[in-house]
């Protein structure tokens, strides 16, 4: 259980902060909520209270013999300012300290993670850029807002990310620190697939795989949060698009081969920076598809399924890499009577020709379909790195910890 400050900024997306809270509770974190008076005008205290099971205060004269506006930094293991307003932004940048939640962030030592929430103009004007890099500066993570529908009838950046792609993110800075979201991979334009393809035998059964595509979720997730533009190519994965990615849905081999070319080229002929194949691609195909159900006892009951090769779309990557592009690959090994899995992985890399091999040990099938991971990376110059285990979103931000180095290598 760790402690955790909600600081609420005057906006509308206050009301998604109490699913924020929610979340923050269910995974056990004692939660104090300290809203701005103008966030209480849009959330009532009462909801924050019911939600934390603690108190709630604005100012620094509530409460006065117990200090709160200085106990509540310091004790606290993570701050999660969420919605930041544009004026929050501008209070917490000037240092300011006239009420308990900016009081608060002056006297915090741990954490500190800002969730903009603004109209698009206030979110691009200068001043408000100008306190974001001075924030990130100081060691906050400031993350970029999500672009979707606003207040209005108006879209554009600005955005709220939804509360459980935040509360996935805050898990990762409460256990990695702030650096696990360092803005440190703006600029770059990155491909992921993930999920499972599924080939279809008849109209209505396929061959399928038990990938659930959550860790090539968390990655977009993640990549977004340090500054990417992510496009996620996911096969048969009904989750909704992780914050900030752009989803291009796929069901078979074929298609995903299809749209993973496509977004690695770019539209406008920007090729991808980094592509990364994390989705579980069928090796085989069944060699025809039937067009009507195959039944029980008919004369088109078959005795065995013919199986063809699925093209390898890492491989075609590999082959058609523009110089500067880092493909990344992955590997689900179990070790056998040949050798273990890191023997077989390494082998994978050399075969496979990627830049780096992230490589899952599934020998006890633990990793599909839930929330936990532990990935080594093989590197195609020998170096090994083990991530430490955990959650898929603090598993992702020790893959693209990998990845930046090496990508900067190549630029
Ligand atoms: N992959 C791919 N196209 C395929 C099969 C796999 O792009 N038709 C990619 C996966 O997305 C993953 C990597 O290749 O990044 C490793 O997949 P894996 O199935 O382990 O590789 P194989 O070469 O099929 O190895 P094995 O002989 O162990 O099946």
């Amino acid at each position: 259980m760790s402690r955790i400050v909600l600081g609420v900024g005057g906006g509308v997306a206050a009301y998604k902060s109490a699913l924020l809270l929610r979340a923050f509770t269910e995974a056990g974190h004692d939660v104090r909520v300290v809203p701005t008076a103008s966030a209480l005008r849009f959330v009532g205290a009462a909801t924050f209270e019911a939600l934390s099971g603690n108190p709630v205060s604005t100012e620094v004269w509530d409460d006065v013999p117990a200090v709160a506006h200085v106990r509540i930094g310091q004790t606290a293991d993570l701050v999660v300012v969420c919605p930041a307003t544009a004026d929050l932004l501008a209070r917490a940048a000037a240092g300011r300290a006239d009420d308990l939640l900016t009081a608060t962030l002056l006297t915090a030592h741990c954490p500190v993670v800002f969730v903009p929430a603004m109209h698009t103009e206030m979110w691009l004007h200068p001043a408000t850029q100008d306190n974001v890099v001075t924030l990130r500066r100081r060691g906050a993570v400031v993350l970029p807002p999500a672009v979707g529908r606003l207040t209005g009838p108006d879209s554009g950046p600005g955005r709220l990310p939804e509360p459980v792609d935040v509360a996935a993110l805050a898990a990762v800075v409460l256990s990695d620190g702030a650096a696990a979201l360092a803005p440190d991979l703006t600029g770059r334009r990155i491909v992921i697939s993930a999920g499972g393809t599924r080939e279809p035998l008849d109209p209505v059964r396929y061959l399928g795989n038990r990938s659930s595509g959550r860790q090539g979720w968390a990655l977009a997730r993640v990549a977004v949060a340090r500054g990417a533009e992510v496009v996620l190519v996911g096969a048969n994965v009904e989750d909704p698009a992780p914050f900030g990615a752009r989803v291009v849905r796929v069901g078979t081999a074929e298609e995903l081969r299809v749209a993973v070319h496509a977004e690695t080229v770019g539209a406008g002929g920007r090729a991808a920076d980094v592509v990364v194949m994390a989705a579980a691609v069928a090796d085989f195909r069944p060699a025809s598809v039937a067009g009507t159900k195959l039944k029980k006892g008919s004369a088109a009951e078959p005795s065995a399924v013919a199986l063809v090769r699925n093209p390898d779309v890492l491989a075609e990557l590999v082959t058609a890499r523009p110089a500067g592009q880092l493909v990344v690959g992955f590997a689900a090994e179990t070790g056998d009577a040949e050798g273990d899995v890191l023997t077989h992985a390494r082998a994978k890399l050399a075969r496979k020709r990627v830049d780096l091999l992230v490589v899952n040990d599934v020998s006890a099938g633990q990793v599909f379909g839930t929330d936990d991971n532990e990935v080594t990376v093989l590197a195609a110059d020998g170096s090994v790195t083990p991530v430490r285990a955990g959650r898929k979103d603090a598993v992702a931000a020790g893959v693209w910890d990998v990845v930046v180095p090496r990508l900067a290598a190549l630029d």
